[in-house]
């Protein structure tokens, strides 16, 4: 186990926003996870208590007067097989694109779509990420945790965890922040079949030459991080949490009303009576996309991803997202809902 005090935060958050944690617990196992809470809830005022993963997915807005946690959980080991499929649990320090290369490397398939989304194994099963009509969810067979309160394990059955659009069960009021994620048991399949339904991968394929019968599931993962990299900015380079925020699910009434105004409106059918439309092109059309303010930007390839132009504060990109977040309800009557999550206070 690390133990760290006082320290920055600038390496753990994507947007490298520069905060600092009272302490920083790495743990690699779940029995010294275990033996940090046993001691933790025996100290006489215990400290606020926060896990992150990846840090792809936050934004601080102050220093972390208490203690972050970060699993160093990494062991994958093989629970079962059979000629189909295979059981894999995964420690959640995993990185996530690490273990979509290692399953393809052993012929295990169902997540090439989900290539080069930055953080861990451990956070992606509970922000549901998903790219290219593919979330973790669906692959996600159970989750095995550790209580925060009182150490105790848990193994959440893929019913358990509620999965809907970047939604589990650890999004919920009655689960926030209470679990740790120590293992994600993941089902995949012994046989490709790539999903190649959503906008614009057929088209991709056919622009390189590639014919859907000659696709293999390492050309499909080249594809998509060819994809990724030429609308997202690397978050190495250029801070930023991926998609800021959510595309909004809203009835079919509000896409009428959207159409009679912009009849070449893009949504994906989310039922028979509602639709998801892309946040990035509603803030487009409010002339947000590219536009600077103070140290933050919206980004000029895809205007969901809010960017840190350098030495941004979070609230430089909390400044930012609520004057997006204004535009959009004036022009739309749409309230857009942050993707990221935010910690502190300003
Ligand atoms: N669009 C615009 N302007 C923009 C961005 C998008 O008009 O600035 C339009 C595009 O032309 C397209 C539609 O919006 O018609 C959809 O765009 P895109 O395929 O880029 O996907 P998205 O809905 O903007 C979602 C995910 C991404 C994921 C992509 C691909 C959310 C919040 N975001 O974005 O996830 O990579 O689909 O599957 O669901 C992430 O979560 O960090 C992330 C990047």
């Amino acid at each position: 186990m690390t133990d760290l005090e006082n320290c920055s935060l600038r390496e753990y958050n994507t947007f490298g926003i520069d905060v600092r944690t009272r302490q920083l617990v790495m743990y690699s196992s779940v029995s010294e996870l275990q033996s940090f809470l046993d001691q933790y809830h025996h100290s006489a005022v215990p400290a606020p208590l926060l896990h992150i993963g990846g840090g792809s997915n936050l934004l601080f807005l102050s220093d972390f007067p208490g203690i972050i946690l970060f699993s160093q959980i990494k062991d994958i080991e093989v629970l079962s097989e059979d000629e189909d499929s295979v059981l894999v649990s995964v420690g959640a320090g995993v990185t996530h694109d690490d273990f979509v290369q290692y399953a393809i490397d052993n012929g295990w398939y169902g997540l090439e779509n989900l290539s080069l989304i930055p953080g861990q194994v451990g956070a992606a099963a509970v922000q549901n990420i998903g790219a290219y009509g593919i979330e973790a969810g669906d692959f996600i067979d159970s989750v095995h945790t550790i209580s925060l309160l009182d150490g105790s394990e848990k193994t959440w059955s893929h019913d358990e965890l509620t999965y809907s659009y970047r939604h589990s069960i650890f999004k919920d009021d009655s689960a926030r922040g209470l679990y740790a994620v120590c293992h994600v048991c993941y089902q995949l399949s012994k046989s490709f079949t790539p999903y190649l339904e959503y906008g614009g991968l057929k088209e991709s394929l056919r622009q390189i030459g590639i014919s859907e019968k000659k696709l293999t599931a390492d050309k499909l993962r080249s594809v998509i991080i060819r994809t990724r990299r030429s609308k997202l900015p690397d978050p190495k380079v250029t801070g930023n949490a991926g998609s800021f925020f959510m595309n909004p699910v809203v009835g079919n009434d509000t896409l009428q009303k959207i159409q009679t105004r912009y009849p070449d409106v893009p949504y994906f059918v989310v039922d028979t009576a509602h639709v998801k439309i892309p946040a990035g092109w509603l803030i487009e059309q409010c002339g947000w996309k590219g536009k600077t303010l103070g140290h933050a930007a919206v980004h000029d390839r895809q205007a969901l991803v809010l960017v840190n132009k350098g030495g941004a504060t979070g609230r430089d990109i909390l400044t930012l997202c609520q004057a997006v977040q204004n535009a959009v309800f004036t022009k739309f009557g749409i309230r857009l809902i942050p993707e990221v999550n935010i910690i502190g206070r300003i």
